[in-house]
Protein backbone atom coordinates (compact mmCIF):
# COMPACT_ATOMS: atom_id res chain seq x y z
CA UNK A 1 0.00 0.00 0.00
CA UNK A 2 2.80 2.19 1.15
CA UNK A 3 4.51 1.62 -2.10
CA UNK A 4 1.98 1.89 -4.31
CA UNK A 5 1.28 5.58 -2.87
CA UNK A 6 4.68 6.55 -3.50
CA UNK A 7 4.60 5.30 -7.46
CA UNK A 8 1.18 7.14 -7.31
CA UNK A 9 3.47 10.13 -5.71
CA UNK A 10 6.33 10.09 -7.57
CA UNK A 11 4.03 9.61 -11.23
CA UNK A 12 1.83 12.25 -9.79
CA UNK A 13 4.74 14.41 -9.74
CA UNK A 14 5.95 13.33 -12.86
CA UNK A 15 3.09 14.01 -14.91
CA UNK A 16 2.59 17.46 -13.16
CA UNK A 17 6.23 18.66 -14.00
CA UNK A 18 5.77 17.08 -17.76
CA UNK A 19 2.34 18.99 -18.16
CA UNK A 20 3.35 22.29 -16.29
CA UNK A 21 6.68 22.20 -18.72
CA UNK A 22 3.94 22.21 -21.86
CA UNK A 23 1.23 23.91 -20.84
CA UNK A 24 3.30 27.23 -18.79
CA UNK A 25 6.90 27.36 -20.03
CA UNK A 26 7.42 31.11 -20.24
CA UNK A 27 3.99 31.97 -18.13
CA UNK A 28 5.33 31.35 -14.29
CA UNK A 29 7.82 34.21 -13.38
CA UNK A 30 8.82 32.42 -10.50
CA UNK A 31 8.22 29.13 -8.33
CA UNK A 32 8.25 30.27 -4.47
CA UNK A 33 8.46 27.65 -1.47
CA UNK A 34 7.45 27.06 1.80
CA UNK A 35 8.11 23.98 3.78
CA UNK A 36 10.37 21.63 6.09
CA UNK A 37 13.60 19.66 4.85
CA UNK A 38 11.78 18.18 1.39
CA UNK A 39 12.24 22.10 0.24
CA UNK A 40 14.91 23.74 2.21
CA UNK A 41 17.64 24.95 0.17
CA UNK A 42 20.01 25.96 2.93
CA UNK A 43 18.18 28.65 5.04
CA UNK A 44 19.11 26.61 8.06
CA UNK A 45 22.90 27.60 7.30
CA UNK A 46 21.85 31.13 8.07
CA UNK A 47 19.88 30.38 11.80
CA UNK A 48 21.01 29.02 15.18
CA UNK A 49 20.05 25.42 14.89
CA UNK A 50 21.54 21.74 14.82
CA UNK A 51 18.86 21.15 11.90
CA UNK A 52 21.96 21.55 9.31
CA UNK A 53 23.21 19.56 5.98
CA UNK A 54 25.72 21.70 4.80
CA UNK A 55 28.39 19.14 5.29
CA UNK A 56 29.30 15.89 3.28
CA UNK A 57 28.39 13.49 2.42
CA UNK A 58 25.64 15.70 1.84
CA UNK A 59 25.19 17.42 -2.13
CA UNK A 60 27.98 14.71 -3.50
CA UNK A 61 26.06 14.92 -6.79
CA UNK A 62 25.11 18.25 -6.30
CA UNK A 63 27.24 20.58 -9.29
CA UNK A 64 30.53 21.16 -7.43
CA UNK A 65 29.68 18.45 -5.02
CA UNK A 66 28.68 21.12 -2.84
CA UNK A 67 26.89 20.38 0.53
CA UNK A 68 24.60 23.34 0.08
CA UNK A 69 21.94 22.64 3.36
CA UNK A 70 19.30 20.97 0.56
CA UNK A 71 18.63 17.81 2.54
CA UNK A 72 19.86 15.75 -0.33
CA UNK A 73 22.58 14.17 -2.41
CA UNK A 74 21.69 16.67 -5.48
CA UNK A 75 19.12 18.77 -6.12
CA UNK A 76 15.43 18.77 -4.29
CA UNK A 77 12.02 17.88 -6.27
CA UNK A 78 11.26 22.22 -6.32
CA UNK A 79 14.76 22.82 -8.13
CA UNK A 80 14.07 20.33 -10.73
CA UNK A 81 10.29 22.01 -10.94
CA UNK A 82 11.51 24.85 -11.38
CA UNK A 83 14.05 23.59 -14.05
CA UNK A 84 11.03 21.98 -16.05
CA UNK A 85 8.84 25.39 -16.37
CA UNK A 86 11.97 26.64 -17.73
CA UNK A 87 13.28 29.20 -14.60
CA UNK A 88 16.66 28.60 -12.48
CA UNK A 89 17.90 24.75 -12.52
CA UNK A 90 17.84 25.51 -8.55
CA UNK A 91 15.72 28.26 -6.09
CA UNK A 92 17.99 29.77 -3.82
CA UNK A 93 17.57 30.39 -0.02
CA UNK A 94 15.63 33.37 0.89
CA UNK A 95 18.60 33.51 3.99
CA UNK A 96 21.82 32.91 1.31
CA UNK A 97 23.02 36.46 1.76
CA UNK A 98 25.14 35.16 -1.90
CA UNK A 99 21.45 35.92 -3.67
CA UNK A 100 19.85 39.31 -3.69
CA UNK A 101 16.17 40.21 -4.96
CA UNK A 102 17.25 39.72 -8.51
CA UNK A 103 17.96 36.04 -7.99
CA UNK A 104 14.76 35.70 -5.81
CA UNK A 105 12.69 37.34 -8.11
CA UNK A 106 12.64 33.95 -10.58
CA UNK A 107 12.37 31.79 -7.21
CA UNK A 108 13.29 31.55 -3.77
CA UNK A 109 12.55 29.23 -1.08
CA UNK A 110 11.52 29.86 2.32
CA UNK A 111 11.57 26.88 4.08
CA UNK A 112 13.19 25.97 7.08
CA UNK A 113 14.40 22.20 7.93
CA UNK A 114 12.90 20.46 10.82
CA UNK A 115 9.82 22.45 10.66
CA UNK A 116 6.20 21.89 10.83
CA UNK A 117 2.63 23.55 10.77
CA UNK A 118 2.91 23.52 14.57
CA UNK A 119 4.76 26.34 16.08
CA UNK A 120 5.41 23.85 19.07
CA UNK A 121 7.36 21.76 16.28
CA UNK A 122 9.79 24.27 14.79
CA UNK A 123 10.30 25.15 18.59
CA UNK A 124 11.73 21.61 19.07
CA UNK A 125 15.04 22.76 16.63
CA UNK A 126 14.86 26.26 16.92
CA UNK A 127 14.25 26.14 13.15
CA UNK A 128 11.75 29.19 10.95
CA UNK A 129 8.00 28.20 12.36
CA UNK A 130 5.63 28.42 9.05
CA UNK A 131 4.12 31.90 10.01
CA UNK A 132 7.72 33.46 10.32
CA UNK A 133 8.24 32.17 6.23
CA UNK A 134 5.34 33.86 6.03
CA UNK A 135 6.45 37.30 7.26
CA UNK A 136 9.57 36.47 5.09
CA UNK A 137 7.37 36.08 2.01
CA UNK A 138 5.53 39.46 2.51
CA UNK A 139 9.26 41.05 3.11
CA UNK A 140 9.87 39.57 -0.51
CA UNK A 141 7.13 41.12 -1.26
CA UNK A 142 8.31 44.88 -0.49
CA UNK A 143 11.69 44.06 -1.96
CA UNK A 144 10.42 43.01 -5.26
CA UNK A 145 8.16 45.85 -5.62
CA UNK A 146 11.22 48.13 -5.16
CA UNK A 147 13.12 45.73 -8.22
CA UNK A 148 10.17 45.21 -10.14
CA UNK A 149 8.20 48.49 -10.00
CA UNK A 150 4.35 47.58 -8.84
CA UNK A 151 2.56 46.37 -11.71
CA UNK A 152 5.20 43.99 -12.75
CA UNK A 153 5.77 42.72 -9.21
CA UNK A 154 1.62 42.61 -8.80
CA UNK A 155 1.85 40.26 -11.86
CA UNK A 156 4.75 38.22 -10.34
CA UNK A 157 3.23 37.65 -7.46
CA UNK A 158 -0.30 36.63 -9.08
CA UNK A 159 1.35 34.60 -11.17
CA UNK A 160 3.97 32.68 -9.93
CA UNK A 161 4.18 29.21 -8.60
CA UNK A 162 3.66 28.63 -5.10
CA UNK A 163 4.90 25.09 -3.26
CA UNK A 164 4.13 24.16 -0.01
CA UNK A 165 6.05 21.25 1.48
CA UNK A 166 5.65 20.63 5.15
CA UNK A 167 4.19 18.17 7.54
CA UNK A 168 6.00 15.47 8.68
CA UNK A 169 7.66 16.71 11.56
CA UNK A 170 4.68 17.62 13.39
CA UNK A 171 4.75 13.75 14.22
CA UNK A 172 8.17 12.32 13.36
CA UNK A 173 9.79 15.32 15.66
CA UNK A 174 6.91 16.50 17.78
CA UNK A 175 3.85 14.27 18.58
CA UNK A 176 5.36 10.83 18.79
CA UNK A 177 8.67 12.47 20.51
CA UNK A 178 7.28 14.45 23.10
CA UNK A 179 4.51 14.04 25.75
CA UNK A 180 3.13 18.07 25.09
CA UNK A 181 1.04 17.64 22.03
CA UNK A 182 0.07 13.46 22.17
CA UNK A 183 -1.25 14.28 25.80
CA UNK A 184 -3.93 17.32 24.04
CA UNK A 185 -5.05 15.73 21.23
CA UNK A 186 -5.64 12.34 19.76
CA UNK A 187 -4.13 11.67 16.29
CA UNK A 188 -7.52 12.24 14.78
CA UNK A 189 -7.88 15.84 16.59
CA UNK A 190 -3.58 16.38 16.03
CA UNK A 191 -4.83 16.18 12.37
CA UNK A 192 -7.25 18.23 12.73
CA UNK A 193 -5.41 20.76 14.61
CA UNK A 194 -2.56 20.76 11.72
CA UNK A 195 -5.37 20.83 8.50
CA UNK A 196 -6.52 24.19 10.36
CA UNK A 197 -3.36 25.87 10.13
CA UNK A 198 -2.83 24.30 6.38
CA UNK A 199 -6.29 26.05 5.73
CA UNK A 200 -5.05 29.57 7.82
CA UNK A 201 -1.90 29.47 5.80
CA UNK A 202 -3.39 28.87 2.18
CA UNK A 203 -5.83 31.53 2.94
CA UNK A 204 -3.13 34.03 3.66
CA UNK A 205 -1.41 33.56 1.56
CA UNK A 206 -4.34 33.79 -1.46
CA UNK A 207 -4.73 37.21 0.60
CA UNK A 208 -1.18 38.17 -0.33
CA UNK A 209 -2.21 37.57 -3.89
CA UNK A 210 -1.12 33.87 -4.63
CA UNK A 211 -2.75 32.34 -7.14
CA UNK A 212 -1.83 28.74 -8.52
CA UNK A 213 -0.91 27.38 -4.89
CA UNK A 214 -0.06 23.26 -4.43
CA UNK A 215 -0.19 22.09 -0.83
CA UNK A 216 1.62 18.86 -0.86
CA UNK A 217 0.65 16.02 1.53
CA UNK A 218 2.78 13.70 3.59
CA UNK A 219 4.66 10.98 2.55
CA UNK A 220 4.50 7.35 4.10
CA UNK A 221 6.64 8.56 7.15
CA UNK A 222 7.78 5.07 8.40
CA UNK A 223 10.04 4.67 5.40
CA UNK A 224 11.73 7.98 6.40
CA UNK A 225 15.68 7.48 6.94
CA UNK A 226 15.44 8.96 10.38
CA UNK A 227 12.45 6.78 11.03
CA UNK A 228 14.25 3.51 10.24
CA UNK A 229 17.22 4.30 11.98
CA UNK A 230 15.31 5.66 15.35
CA UNK A 231 13.32 1.80 14.66
CA UNK A 232 16.31 0.28 14.14
CA UNK A 233 15.34 -2.66 16.91
CA UNK A 234 11.97 -3.34 15.48
CA UNK A 235 13.84 -3.33 11.79
CA UNK A 236 16.31 -5.98 13.10
CA UNK A 237 13.51 -8.39 14.63
CA UNK A 238 12.13 -9.22 11.37
CA UNK A 239 15.41 -10.72 10.69
C1 LIG B 1 22.38 41.58 -6.96
O1 LIG B 1 23.68 41.03 -6.99
C2 LIG B 1 24.33 41.18 -8.26
C3 LIG B 1 25.61 40.38 -8.23
O2 LIG B 1 26.30 40.53 -7.02
C4 LIG B 1 24.54 42.66 -8.52
O3 LIG B 1 25.18 42.85 -9.77
C5 LIG B 1 23.17 43.36 -8.52
O4 LIG B 1 23.36 44.74 -8.64
C6 LIG B 1 22.41 43.08 -7.24
N1 LIG B 1 21.04 43.56 -7.43
C7 LIG B 1 20.36 44.21 -6.50
C8 LIG B 1 18.99 44.65 -6.88
O5 LIG B 1 20.80 44.43 -5.38
C1 LIG C 1 2.07 30.49 16.16
O1 LIG C 1 2.79 31.61 16.63
C2 LIG C 1 2.45 32.84 16.01
C3 LIG C 1 3.39 33.92 16.51
O2 LIG C 1 3.41 33.96 17.89
C4 LIG C 1 0.99 33.15 16.32
O3 LIG C 1 0.63 34.34 15.66
C5 LIG C 1 0.12 32.00 15.83
O4 LIG C 1 -1.22 32.23 16.22
C6 LIG C 1 0.58 30.69 16.42
N1 LIG C 1 -0.18 29.61 15.81
C7 LIG C 1 -0.98 28.80 16.52
C8 LIG C 1 -1.75 27.79 15.75
O5 LIG C 1 -1.05 28.84 17.74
Amino acid sequence: MGHLKSLFTLLFFFIITTSLAVTFAGKIPAVIVFGDSTVDAGNNNYIPTVARSNFEPYGRDFDGGKPTGRFCNGKIATDFMSEAIGLKPTIPAYLDPSYNISDFATGVTFASAATGYDNATSDVLSVLPLWKQLEYYKEYQTKLEAYQGKDQATETITNSLYLISIGTNDFLENYFAFPGRSSQYSVDLYQDFLAGIAKDFVKKLHGLGARKISLGGLPPMGCMPLERATNLDLLLDLF
